[in-house]
């Protein structure tokens, strides 16, 4: 396993499957336990995770630490990664080929990993991993089965922080996990 590893973290260090890989500073692979139960998934590096090579240090890290908190989960519980390895220009959505061009690294995450929850940050996310027509207002803290492992998307910590009138209904999508959890005997 630790093999396998190794293998896919040197494969996706040198990735260059579309042409984001000409704008990063630092590839974000992802972190975190690699035996997690649960895993995040967000949408592609901003500012702050292209210059530090990890996942949600920026602002909306911040906010997502804290609603980690909030269901007594830190981030060395976990696994956190993101649909883009690299940087969009200027924050923009990825495209879709970008993201068809990164799905291999977070298919062999998730196969890796094998956890038993994937939360979808966001309307990226939701969309790559969940339905493509994924609507995040209508179908946030929604359960979906498949291959064994239970999804659902809940709002992108960025969209928390420009219309802070969401949070009640994210706290109610954490308050979703926290319970399948606890029914998995995690807690
Ligand atoms: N937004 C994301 O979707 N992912 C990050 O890693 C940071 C911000």
């Amino acid at each position: 396993m630790a093999d396998s590893w190794e293998k896919l973290k040197r494969a996706c260090a040198g990735c260059t499957r579309c042409s984001l890989c000409q704008t990063r500073h630092k590839l974000v692979f992802g972190v975190g336990r690699e035996d997690a139960i649960l895993m995040l998934v967000g949408e592609g590096p901003g500012e702050q995770e292209d210059l530090q090579g990890e996942p949600f240090v920026g602002p909306a890290g911040k906010l997502l630490d804290t609603m980690l908190e909030l269901i007594d989960l830190d981030r060395s519980k976990i696994y956190i990664a993101n649909v883009v390895k690299c940087r969009p220009p200027h924050n923009r959505d990825p495209q879709a080929e970008e993201i068809a061009a990164c799905s291999e690294w977070l298919r062999r995450q998730i196969e890796l990993i094998r956890p038993q929850i994937v939360v979808c940050l966001g309307r990226i996310a939701a969309k790559t991993l969940i339905d493509p027509e994924f609507r995040i207002t209508r179908e946030h803290g929604v359960w979906h089965e498949r291959d064994g492992i239970f999804y659902m998307a809940t709002y992108h910590p960025s969209a928390l922080l420009r219309d802070p009138d969401k949070r009640p209904e994210a706290f109610e999508d954490l308050r979703a996990i926290r319970q399948e959890l606890r029914e998995r005997n995690y807690y």
